[in-house]
């Protein structure tokens, strides 16, 4: 039987009031919808239906074991769910809506599925600050879980072209709306113990975080900055092997530069010419994606290891790790 019948072709919508009632009439029905965030595409499911969650692990591929994170319209909306702190209140006020996610212990009565924890006591919560993400929210006026849309183990989409590459068929829609601005996905913070932790380095840099709070977040000196549960290492992952800290290409490489020198092939690219941090997060995943396409070994320039640099770093390092590598807790 062919997959792709039009029983369960992915329908693609754009972000006109018609298209987010739509996406907005899917969710609530239990259907996956695919849609644009400022840092990287979302597989949306209503948070509070477990059999829609369960859909999300089953069209990722995903391990059942790494929870998602809860997107939310507003701070109000948030409440209902995690119990709020003094630091969710600083930095809520700060970055929401924005690239950040909160890690917050979970209300009692909260209705979000187990399967969006994954059993944990704790739940991650984000207010996206894309205006499709948020009219789609408002619409809907509900939680959506939502990892990175994109197989697992796969490179993040930053474009409806890229959802579509992995999930076309798996998904019942996606909101086609562009590329997305910040490029990686959000910073995760846990707010659920006796101090603020970097859990995962993302789209807002750490400086900017701890500038806010006023004090160093524990977890920010991370030789291996895997602390969020289900991280796999192999993550992000390229079909082609991918060489980190190259000044230079070897034959036979493709190169991803950083700064002016784009490498020796016309195809070769450049996160930022200029070596803007901000503009290489926003190319990180679509020029990785036009690389693996070559079907080459992929050299990548070193990037400094400060603000968005710690991000991308992160991204690379999974990239560029043995596809079964795992954190040793999980072997
Ligand atoms: O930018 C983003 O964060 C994107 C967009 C779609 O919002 N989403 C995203 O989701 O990156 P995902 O599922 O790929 O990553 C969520 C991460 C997981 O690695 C998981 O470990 C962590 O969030 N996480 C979720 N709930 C958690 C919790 N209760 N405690 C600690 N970490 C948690
Ligand atoms: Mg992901």
């Amino acid at each position: 039987m062919p997959q792709d019948t039009a029983q369960n072709a992915t329908q693609v919508l754009d972000a006109s009031p018609d298209g987010i009632a739509r996406a907005a009439q899917l969710l609530r029905q239990g259907d996956l919808v695919s849609f644009p965030t400022e840092t990287v595409y979302g597989l949306g499911a209503d948070a509070r239906r477990g059999e829609a969650v369960a859909a999300i692990y089953a069209a990722k591929g995903r391990p059942s074991f790494n929870p998602l994170i809860a997107h939310v319209a507003s701070v109000q909306a948030a409440r209902r769910y995690g119990i709020w702190n003094d630091w969710a209140e600083c930095l809520a006020h700060a970055f929401w809506p924005g690239p950040l996610t909160l890690v917050l212990p979970l209300k009692p009565g909260h209705g979000i599925s187990e399967l969006v924890t994954a059993g944990l006591e704790t739940l991650a919560l984000r207010v996206p600050a894309h205006p499709t993400a948020q009219k789609l929210l408002a619409a809907l006026d509900g939680p959506v879980a939502a990892p990175s849309a994109n197989p697992s183990g796969r490179i993040s989409p930053t474009t409806a072209d890229h959802v579509l590459a992995g999930l076309s068929g798996r998904i019942a829609a996606v909101v086609a709306d562009g590329a997305c601005a910040v490029g990686v996905e959000s910073t995760i913070l846990g707010l659920a113990g006796d101090a603020p932790v970097l859990l995962r380095p993302g789209g807002l840099a750490a400086e900017e975080i701890e500038a806010v709070l006023g004090q160093p977040l524990a977890g920010r000196d991370l030789h291996d900055p895997l602390t969020a549960p289900g991280q796999l290492l192999s993550h992000y992952a390229p079909q082609a092997r991918v060489r980190l800290n190259a000044t230079l290409p070897r034959a036979g490489e493709c190169y991803l530069g950083f700064g002016p020198y784009r490498g020796a092939r016309a195809n070769d690219l450049s996160l930022s010419d200029s070596g803007d941090l901000a503009e290489a997060a926003a190319n990180l995943f679509g020029h990785l994606h036009h690389l693996d396409a070559q079907a080459m070994p992929i050299a990548v320039a070193p990037i400094p290891e400060t603000g968005l640099g710690v991000a991308i770093n992160d991204r690379l390092r999974r990239a560029a790790a043995p596809r079964d590598a795992v954190l040793p807790e999980q072997r």
